[in-house]
């Protein structure tokens, strides 16, 4: 199977689990469960599951064994998304080519489908087969990366920009480690941790630091140079808003020389036939046009 193919495969397993894990609009509290399943089910490209599924190939683990880890961390990402859209955050009206929650629902709904993801979420970590110290060694691991000094901590930096508004490069560097890269380096790290695979923590930790740093900085060259349609939000909004970006500082062509540094980095990390996967998604964060 080509690294497309996997990807493909493993993107429509992902799809058919969470919808299989969120009761149908029916159950009861009614609302809550339309809007749970409006931003689960939305077409998202199911990353962070794949990488999650990506190191658990490279280890040689069955995926049942690691499926749960895989779709808790799209429920997280979820939530960030559906925050993040919020009037008090960034205010967008459109996500994964929908009208975000607080739009087509309304905003209780919103902030509440977030809040209610985020300890399903550690229900779902709580499901994984392995050892008991190995599942509670999991949970801590996905707390610290999304919490105040991770996906969390790094939202509220990204919301309060220096005096004068322009961040270093380093700041900008430091921010998106724990923005975008604390989740998606977890998501690498997981499988590792809950096989008990000490020896491939630190390689798959480097391999998810690069990804994460790729992904973002592809996020931020989209945001210039990618179209609105394929993204399924708006694009032009960094400039627009005077945020400082990995565009701003390094040029178009400077931001995507140090994506490809970055994903050459990650390949080298794991290597062997399994390691296919995770190369295929490496280049994928790169290559990617949404
Ligand atoms: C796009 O993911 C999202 C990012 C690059 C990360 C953005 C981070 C935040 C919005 C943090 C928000 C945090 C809080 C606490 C509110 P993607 O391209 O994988 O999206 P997809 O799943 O829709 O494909
Ligand atoms: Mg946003």
């Amino acid at each position: 199977m080509t690294g497309p193919e996997w990807l493909e495969r493993v993107r429509a397993l992902v799809d058919a689990e969470l919808d299989g894990r969120i009761p149908s609009a029916a159950a009861e509290p009614r609302p809550l469960y339309e809007a749970l399943r409006y931003a689960l089910l939305a077409p998202g490209k199911r990353f962070r599951p794949a990488l999650v599924l990506a190191a658990a190939r490279w280890l040689g683990r069955p995926e049942p064994d690691v499926l749960p880890a895989a779709l808790a961390l799209e429920f997280i990402h979820t939530y960030s998304l559906i925050h993040d859209d919020l009037p008090a955050m960034d205010d967008d009206d459109m996500r994964r080519g929908r009208p975000t929650l607080h739009r087509a629902m309304s905003e209780d709904l919103a902030i509440l489908a977030g809040d209610a993801l985020q300890p399903m979420a550690f229900g779902l970590l709580a499901e994984c087969r392995a050892a008991p110290a190995r599942v509670l060694e999991a949970i801590r691991l996905v707390a610290e990366a999304v919490g105040p000094q991770g996906l969390v901590g790094g939202q509220v930096r990204d919301l309060r920009p220096p005096t004068g508004g322009v961040r270093s490069g380093d700041d900008l560097l430091a921010l998106h480690q724990d923005k975008t890269g604390a989740l998606i380096t977890a998501a690498a790290v997981l499988p590792a941790v809950l096989a008990g695979r000490d020896d491939a923590v630190a390689p798959l930790r480097r391999f998810g630091e690069a990804v994460g740093l790729a992904f973002q900085i592809t996020d931020d060259i989209l945001d210039v140079a990618g179209s609105q349609a394929l993204m399924g939000k708006a694009t032009g909004r960094d400039e627009r808003q005077g945020k400082t970006t990995f565009v701003s500082v390094y040029g178009v062509a400077g931001a995507q020389a140090r994506a490809r540094d970055l994903l050459a980095a990650a390949q080298a990390e794991v290597q062997g036939a399994s390691a296919d996967a995770l190369h295929a998604l490496a280049a994928f964060v790169v290559e990617r046009d949404h």
